[in-house]
């Protein structure tokens, strides 16, 4: 059964507007920890170029990621796939992009590890690795809300909580992954971004 829940609907339309400015228009694209579906059919829907594969690791969500695809009878929206990041080495083809929203501060920091790696590793040469969800910049909150947001998922669980950008973009670069941009997005969440390149290494993230 389709799930629809309210922060996905609020943030699809912003997001989407970065990957247009991100990705190209043929992208092969995989997404991490998609949760109910609704970003995978909105962005599929919108750019009928991109090739869209969600995954999930929660039955739940596979079931709902399935039935918005089933419905939407988008050609460009593929069957969900179950992938937990934490079971490496994931086997999936090589993508121009991997995407991943509200995942690392909501699981334990061997999650952001595994997803930045196994990404480094089956991205294109010339691939985007694009993360979306609330970040540290330069060691602090960007907001109160951040900061009680962080409290509040450290309570619920130890191993949770808003992530330093700064500490992602290490694991990136240890990964061979080249920090590319940070967008600021609506109620203090960020979309941060890397590319898998031989080329140059960036300056890496700014709190500015
Ligand atoms: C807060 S939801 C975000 C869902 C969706 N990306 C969004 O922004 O609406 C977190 C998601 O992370 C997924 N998740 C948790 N642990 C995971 C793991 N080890 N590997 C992959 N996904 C995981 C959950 O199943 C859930 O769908």
């Amino acid at each position: 059964m389709k799930q629809l829940w309210p922060a996905p609907e609020r943030n699809k339309e912003p997001i989407l507007e970065v990957l247009r400015e991100l990705l190209e228009p043929s992208a092969e694209v995989l997404e991490i920890a998609a949760g109910s579906g609704q970003h995978a059919e909105h962005f599929a829907r919108a750019e009928p170029g991109w090739r869209w594969r969600a995954t999930d690791p929660d039955p739940e969500h596979l079931t709902s990621i399935a039935a918005y695809a089933e419905e939407s009878g988008l050609d460009n929206l593929l069957a969900p796939a179950r992938l937990d990041v934490l079971q490496r080495p994931w086997s999936v083809a090589p993508v121009d992009v991997v995407f991943c929203a509200n995942m690392i501060h909501i699981a334990p920091w061997a999650c952001a590890e595994a997803l930045v790696a196994e990404a480094a590793q089956l991205l294109q040469e010339g691939g985007l690795l694009i993360l979306y969800g609330p970040y540290r910049l330069g060691g602090a909150h960007t907001s109160e809300s951040n900061e009680a947001f962080d409290a509040s998922l450290k309570s619920r669980d130890p191993s949770w909580g808003v992530r330093d950008l700064e500490t992602v973009d290490a694991l990136a670069k240890a990964a061979g992954l080249t920090w590319v941009k940070r967008f600021p997005m609506p109620a203090n969440n960020q979309i941060v971004t890397w590319r898998r390149t031989s080329g140059v290494e960036g300056h890496g993230p700014t709190a500015s």
